[in-house]
């Protein structure tokens, strides 16, 4: 029996527990309730006459608290590496995470519309898939109409009715089919037109456009309505309106800022031609308006002073993060 419970006491030694899986290999081999050695010794003690069961009895609890003591070791160790991490309590307050920031164009986007609504303009959406007549014909641009030219897109090869928008002007005559006037209504959005990539044109760009309907609209609040505009874009700044053509004004006006010593283009804008407001049965006896549209990325680039627009598509986090502080 002594050497039978010295190799069992030298094994209990040499078990190596690292991990939960030996631990609970130990106890089922030494311990476990049926064929745990340590288990088989305790039972077989009835066996045998009280006076060796006294001494065995010692030495096999011996055994049986030097296998506890292990498991303990084992068990008070492995709680201390999970006290080091750390657990996870949904009451502590928040670490502040790093915040992106927005990108120029939806920055510019977002004044243009903060602009506007305070004068009481209401923001709509237009889609940038368009057909022909709200893109072009419905805006006083029938089919062969030189102008078409200069505003070339994507068209789907099986149905060339159907386009990507040149302008965000389609959605003048979108809004005016549906609503009677007066109304005040600005879009902004995504434009297309089929042309090179360069520092200053990309097929793919921004417009913000604006319109004003009502019984009694004239150039005078066309032009009230630009100025305001424009100096809460940029500070006090010189504008001219200079004399201009577009197929859906009359008369139509293109607006320059003084900027660095030069007069830059910013917008075209003009009273919208009666036409148009015929095309989509609005009286033109009765009411009139004005229309404004504008590029986000050519205003962007004056109030950032920057010289290339392919920067704003190139995601580059660099450039972004430095808007941080702007909304
Ligand atoms: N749609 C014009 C363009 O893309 C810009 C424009 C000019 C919009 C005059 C207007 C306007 O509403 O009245 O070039």
């Amino acid at each position: 029996m002594n050497q039978k419970t010295d190799k069992i006491k030298e094994e209990i030694k040499c078990f190596r527990i690292k991990t939960r899986n030996d631990l609970e290999t130990f106890r089922i081999k030494f311990l476990g309730k049926k064929k745990g050695i340590i288990t088989i010794l305790i039972k077989e003690l009835k066996k045998i006459s009280i006076h060796k069961r006294k001494i065995y009895g010692k030495i096999i609890n011996e055994l049986k608290k030097e296998a506890q003591n292990k498991i303990k070791i084992f068990q008070s160790k492995n709680e201390i590496q999970n006290e080091k991490i750390p657990k996870f309590d949904p009451t502590i307050p928040g670490k502040s995470i790093e915040i992106g920031s927005r990108h120029p164009l939806s920055i510019i986007k977002n004044r243009i519309i903060d602009i506007l609504t305070k004068i009481g303009f209401l923001y709509e959406d237009g889609p940038e898939i368009e057909n022909d007549w709200h893109n072009f014909t419905a805006l006083n641009i029938p089919i062969s109409h030189p102008s078409r030219d200069m505003q070339d897109t994507f068209f789907l090869c099986k149905n060339p009715d159907i386009l990507l928008r040149t302008h965000t002007s389609s959605v003048q005559i979108r809004y005016m089919k549906k609503h009677r006037p007066p109304f005040r209504v600005m879009s902004i959005g995504k434009v297309y037109r089929n042309e090179t990539i360069s520092s200053r044109s990309n097929f793919m760009f921004h417009q913000a456009e604006g319109f004003y309907i009502d019984k009694q609209v004239s150039f005078y609040d066309l032009k009230q309505t630009i100025h305001y505009l424009v100096t809460s874009l940029f500070g006090e700044e010189k504008i001219r309106f200079r004399p201009s053509y577009f197929p859906f004004t009359e008369p139509s006006v293109e607006v320059d800022i003084y900027c660095n010593n030069e007069w830059i283009e910013i917008m075209g804008c003009g009273m919208i031609d009666p036409q148009v407001l015929k095309n989509v049965n609005i009286d033109s006896e009765i009411y009139s308006g004005f229309a404004f549209g504008l590029g986000i990325e050519r205003l962007s680039l004056i109030i950032y002073k920057m010289k290339d627009i392919r920067i704003y598509f190139d995601n580059d986090i660099r450039f972004l993060k430095q808007f941080k502080s702007e909304f």
